[in-house]
């Protein structure tokens, strides 16, 4: 059976510093730069998840993406949207809240909802520049 994988595009508003307190202040100004500032700065996040699976020949859908969004929306956006990513999130806690560790999070947190291996990849991008990818290895 062919393997198809769909994706829904999200967005969420947070705050974060980029700080490790394994670093001194002048280590973590030259590794992180402005992201370091002390009172934080914003990000317009989106968030891309895909899923793979074999088409339902009932309904010709991999998954229904609205029960998708309203699953991401449920167990991510709820916690992250119009959060600080530092103090806000207890599924974040112990983290550097960069866009890399963002997403092997968001991806833990979906894994346990969408399980026996339909989910494939967890994009997330800070600008529209730049974007991480986790797939679960
Ligand atoms: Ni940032």
């Amino acid at each position: 059976m062919p393997i198809v994988r769909v994706t829904r595009r999200l967005h969420f508003s947070a705050g974060h510093r980029l700080h490790s307190p394994e670093l001194s202040d002048k280590e973590n100004r030259e590794i992180y730069g402005l992201c370091s500032n002390p009172n934080g700065h914003g990000h317009n996040y989106g968030l891309e998840v895909t899923l793979k699976g074999e088409v339902d020949p009932r309904t010709g859908y991999v998954v229904d993406l609205k029960r998708v969004r309203e699953t991401v929306e449920e167990v991510v956006l709820r916690d992250v949207d119009h959060a600080n990513l530092n103090v806000d999130v207890p599924w974040l806690e112990g983290t550097i809240p960069t866009a890399e560790n963002v997403a092997i999070a968001i991806w833990r947190r979906l894994e346990e909802v969408f399980p026996g291996g339909v989910l494939d990849r967890v994009v997330v991008s800070e600008s529209e520049r730049n974007y991480v990818e986790y797939r679960g290895e």
